[in-house]
Formats: structure tokens, sequence, C-alpha cells
């Protein structure tokens, strides 16, 4: 269908879901056993209500901000996911295109399909990029793979290092598979070198995770970390107000953290990213000016996203969004759902009275349905 005639984002996903291979579906859509917390990081956003002041002027509306210093169009960016070329040959690549004219940040995954070289080459002056890191057991190869990354430091900015899938969660569509040929198209830098000694079965998620440390600790990695990159640190998958105040200790070096549950796919029934937020709000406020916080899981609407930034995220991200968007139609329909996201974000903002994102706050939102403690 023409992008254009998809008016949200599970018309999107619906149309990508026909179109994927049933392996390529399963990878993208699974969870963690139950998928409750996959269904739960979107369900949480729709228990909190809105508080919207009228009578304002709302002609005007500027979606813009800035993460880390980067001035950004809009406060949404691509999650690290793995394999888009599972999706669309198009790739990583492709989700760049989509994003281009955005001013979208995207954090490639450390398991991405194509090179980071391959996915920024032809991207606009100004779009910006981050690596994701999964630690290898063979350090040596995280080495290589943070050298290559500093030498792009006009397009790379940030160093992502992924805290909450030390071991694969257990994701039963993907596994259910595994005797299907997944005909993985080959991965970038670290796990292309692994390729040769990858154990067969199991799902795409456990073929990916061969070869990745469990033993990373916040005494041992930041150390280590800094040896390998002055990029600044982004640490992804904080889940309680305790690690959040942890990680900001480790400020200037570490920027900001990403509150994830890694859309489910880790540990089933830990909590979104919102209450980990209304967690932070609660017992260590301050630290919201010593780093930024991200968010991400479960975005499906404008209103989600204007949510998270009300309770003080600085950005939020879509994961299996823009991996359904590049399968539904390459690098337009990665567009198509960015510009849905945007439009509606702004709509939202008019709708509240609010014309700059730095003006929303926890005025404009009533989170009593979600607090828990
Ligand atoms: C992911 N995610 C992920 N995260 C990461 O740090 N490194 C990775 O390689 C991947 N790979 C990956 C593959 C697929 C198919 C999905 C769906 C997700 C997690 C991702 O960054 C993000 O946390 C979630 O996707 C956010 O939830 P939503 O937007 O998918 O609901």
């Amino acid at each position: 269908p023409k992008m254009q005639t998809l008016l949200n984002l599970d018309e999107i996903e619906a149309v990508a879901t026909k179109q994927i291979s049933q392996k390529c579906w399963a990878y993208y859509y699974s969870a963690g056993d139950d998928m409750i917390s996959k269904s739960f990081n979107n369900a949480v956003y729709k228990q909190i209500l809105l508080r919207p002041r009228v009578f304002v002027d709302c002609t005007k509306c500027d979606t813009s901000t800035t993460l880390l210093g980067h001035k950004v169009g809009i406060p949404l960016y691509v999650s690290p996911a793995a394999m888009a070329r599972l999706a669309h040959p198009a790739g990583e690549r492709g989700i760049a295109q989509g994003v281009s004219s955005f001013g979208a940040l995207q954090i490639v995954s450390n398991n991405a399909s194509m090179t980071p070289e391959q996915i920024v080459e032809g991207s606009l002056p100004g779009q910006i990029f981050g690596w994701q890191l999964y630690v290898q057991n063979e350090r040596k190869k995280s080495e290589a793979m943070l050298a290559r990354i500093n030498k792009m430091d006009d397009k790379y900015k940030l160093i992502c290092l992924t805290l909450d899938a030390p071991v694969p969660g257990k994701r039963e569509h993907d596994e259910r598979l595994s005797n299907v040929g997944a005909d993985l198209p080959v991965v970038s830098g670290v796990k292309a070198a692994n390729e040769g000694n990858r154990p067969g079965g199991g799902g795409v998620g456990q073929q990916l995770f061969f070869g990745t440390a469990a033993d990373l600790t916040w005494k041992t990695t930041l150390p280590w970390l800094a040896k390998h990159t002055k990029l600044p640190i982004v640490l992804k998958g904080i889940q309680t107000h305790e690690d959040a105040y942890l990680a900001a200790q480790f400020a200037p070096q570490v920027k900001a953290i990403i509150l994830s549950n890694h859309g489910g796919r880790a540990l089933d029934t830990a909590p979104p990213a919102v209450h980990t937020l209304l967690e932070i709000r609660k017992y260590c406020p301050e630290i919201l000016s010593r780093i930024e916080i991200w968010v991400d899981g479960g975005i499906k609407r404008g209103t989600d996203v204007v949510k998270a930034l009300c309770l003080g995220a600085s950005a939020v991200g879509v994961g299996r969004a823009a991996l359904f968007g590049l399968g539904a139609g390459g690098s337009e329909g990665v567009q198509r759902t960015f510009e849905i996201l945007k439009a509606e974000t702004e709509t939202c903002m008019r709708l509240l009275g609010v014309e700059k994102v730095s003006q929303l706050g926890p005025k404009h939102i009533n989170s009593r349905a979600v607090e828990r403690d």
C-alpha cells in the first residue's frame, strides 16, 4: 500500500507483518516469557491522563530539542535494534534515510546487519548516530569496534552500553522457529567474527547473543570503556531508582541513562520505564539535573511521547516501530512512522497548550493511577 494511506503505528505493523518472513516477525515481535512487560510498556501510558490548558495561543509548535548538547528535530530517537536487513534489504541504512528529514538520533545496534561505515554513508550533514555496545567475551573484538567508531566521531556521538540483557531472555515465538533457516544477513564487525564458532539451534536472539560477556560490573567495565573511547557513555537498561542513582555517580563520563526493559525482551515483569521514572522522581529527583534520562518501550502514539517528556525524560526511543516501518515500506515506511509520531506529538502539545518541548512538565499529566508507592 501507499505509505500515506497508513494512519497509525498499528496499521504499519499490520502491513509489515504480512510482508516480512515469519522468522523475522517472530524475532521482532517476541518478548520474554508471557510478554507481560511488553504489553505493560504500552498499557501504562494509557493510564496516565493529560491535563490540557485552554484559551492558550497554539498557532506555533516546536518539537525540536537538544540531546547531549546536539540539536535534534524531534525528542524521538531510533533505539538500537538488531538485524534490520531481516525485514528489508535497505537495512539500518534505510532507517537512517527514513529519519534523515527529522534530524533524529539513530542508535545503531552492536548486532546491526550492516557495517557502521555503511550505515552512515550518505547521511545528511548534522545527522547524528550512536553506537550500541554489547561487550564481547573477547574484549579485543569490542576494542577494535570502538576504535572504528571513534574514527567516525563526526557521525557517531555516543556509545550506548546495554546492561539489561547480559543473557538472552526466553522468547518463545523466536525459539519455536529455531529450525527455520534464518538466512541471517552478515552482521557487522564483532559478530561477523564470531560467525564460524556459533552453535546451531536457538532463535535469532539466542544466536546473536553468542560471545556476549555476562561479567560486566560498575567497578570494572566503565574504567575499561574510558580507556577505549572518549565519546559520551549512555547506559541502557536501567530499571530501578537505585541503579539510576549509581549511574549518576559516574557523570560526566556517563551523560545519560536509558530507562528500558529491552522492549520486554529480557526479564519478563520487569518494570516499564514510566515506573522507574516515577521512582526516580520520588527517591532521587536531583539526578535529573546531573544526567539526561531517556526512555523506551511501548511507544505507539504522540501522546505516549509527550507523557514521558512530562515526567522528565529528555527523549523517547522506538525499537519495533522503526523495524516494522522498514518492513512495511523500506525507508519510506520508516519516514511515515516518524511523520505520524511527529504529527501526533505536535497535535498533543498544541491541545495541551504548549509551544515548546521545554515547557512540558508534571503539571500537564495526572499519573496517580500508575503510582504504586
Ligand atoms: C531490540 N533491542 C535491542 N537493544 C539493544 O540494546 N541492542 C540490540 O541489539 C537490540 N536488539 C533488538 C532487536 C529487536 C528486534 C527489538 C524489538 C529490540 C531493544 C530496543 O533497543 C528497545 O529497548 C526496545 O525495542 C524498545 O521497545 P519497543 O519500542 O520495541 O516497544
